[in-house]
């Protein structure tokens, strides 16, 4: 293992160790102010689906892009748990019977086949609103234009031009609502799953009010990065086993979706991966070795086995 894959790896780990700790805590029965009750059987269901699993890779992304400009740990370790909350929420409602009707996640059975429909659909609408309450917080940045700033992104990543326009493209793709429309999957992609990983890069450079060539930088960096992790994933369904992935291998093909493995073939899609990688390095070469833990960030994208 090189250093910086050592170096990753231990900040990777510490990133999902206290987004872990954080999100027990967002979770927690204590009742917020204006909050009248918090139903034990909706905190079960989003403390199922939300703790004791994932790679956490979005809250490290903020932290880390945040770490390029000194902002503090705790705001960023915030701004992740919230951003790990839509992704949460977005796997709970991608599983459903309605939509890829998955029976595995994160190495147990999805929050639907736990529990039922209507508990996972809610549970999921909880976690979702549950984000923009904690993105606005005080204790994020002490300016609240920072804080809409970070907000309203958080919004256009999560909403119509963005993870939810991209679910939908992706069903339709399928022919869910009729005859199969012709899929731009480069688009879809970084709808459905860019946006969000663009916004864990993006978000350092809006908490630490950067110039406006860095937010570029890491713009550019997280759509290169976004891609390579949707094409990674499609990878992973044709080439991985279950047991690694904690999540059925195979689905995909099973629910006819069109993806750059089916549209360039297995060599076709890492060579894409590999491109997309060079793109991300040299987007973030103007950080010089601040740069080097988000360099290890797409590799492991890249490489990942789960
Ligand atoms: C899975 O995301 C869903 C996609 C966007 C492809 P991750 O692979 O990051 O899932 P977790 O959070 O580690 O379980
Ligand atoms: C999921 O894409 C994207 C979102 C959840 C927004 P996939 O449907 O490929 O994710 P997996 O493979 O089920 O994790
Ligand atoms: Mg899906
Ligand atoms: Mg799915
Ligand atoms: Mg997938």
């Amino acid at each position: 293992m090189t250093t910086a894959t050592a170096d990753f790896t231990k900040r990777l780990d510490q990133t999902a160790e206290d987004t872990e700790a954080l999100l027990a805590k967002l979770l927690s029965d204590t009742l917020l102010s204006d909050e009248i009750a918090r139903p034990k059987r909706l905190m079960d269901a989003m403390r199922y689906s939300s703790l004791g699993g994932g790679k956490r890779l979005r809250p490290f992304l903020v932290v880390e892009s945040s770490a390029v400009f000194g902002v503090p740990r705790d705001a960023a370790l915030l701004a992740g748990a919230a951003l790990e909350c839509i992704h949460c929420y977005s796997l709970i409602h991608d599983d459903l019977p309605a939509m890829d009707n998955s029976d595995l996640r994160r190495g147990r059975p999805t929050l639907h086949k736990k529990t039922d429909d209507a508990t996972a659909i809610l549970a999921g609408d909880g976690l979702l609103t549950l984000a923009f309450d904690i993105v606005t917080r005080d204790e994020i940045h002490s300016d609240p234009t920072v804080r809409l700033l970070l907000t309203r992104a958080l919004a256009r990543a999560s909403g119509i031009g963005g993870m939810v326009g991209g679910q939908i493209l992706d069903l339709a793709g399928e022919g869910r609502f009729g005859d199969r429309e012709p899929v731009d999957v480069a688009r879809l992609q970084q709808m459905k799953t860019g946006a969000l990983l663009r916004y864990g890069c993006i978000a350092g450079a809006i908490l630490g009010q950067s110039t406006q060539q860095e937010y570029q930088a890491l713009d550019d960096y997280g759509r290169a990065l976004g891609e390579a992790f949707q094409i990674a994933d499609d990878l992973l369904d044709v080439e991985g086993d279950a047991a690694a992935l904690g999540k059925p291998a195979g689905a995909d093909a099973a629910l006819g979706k069109t993806t750059f493995v089916t549209q360039l073939g297995i060599d076709g899609a890492k060579q894409r991966v590999r491109d997309l990688l060079a793109r991300a390095d040299s987007a973030l070469s103007i950080f010089g070795a601040k740069g080097d833990v988000l360099k290890a960030a797409s590799r492991f994208v890249a490489d990942r086995k789960s």
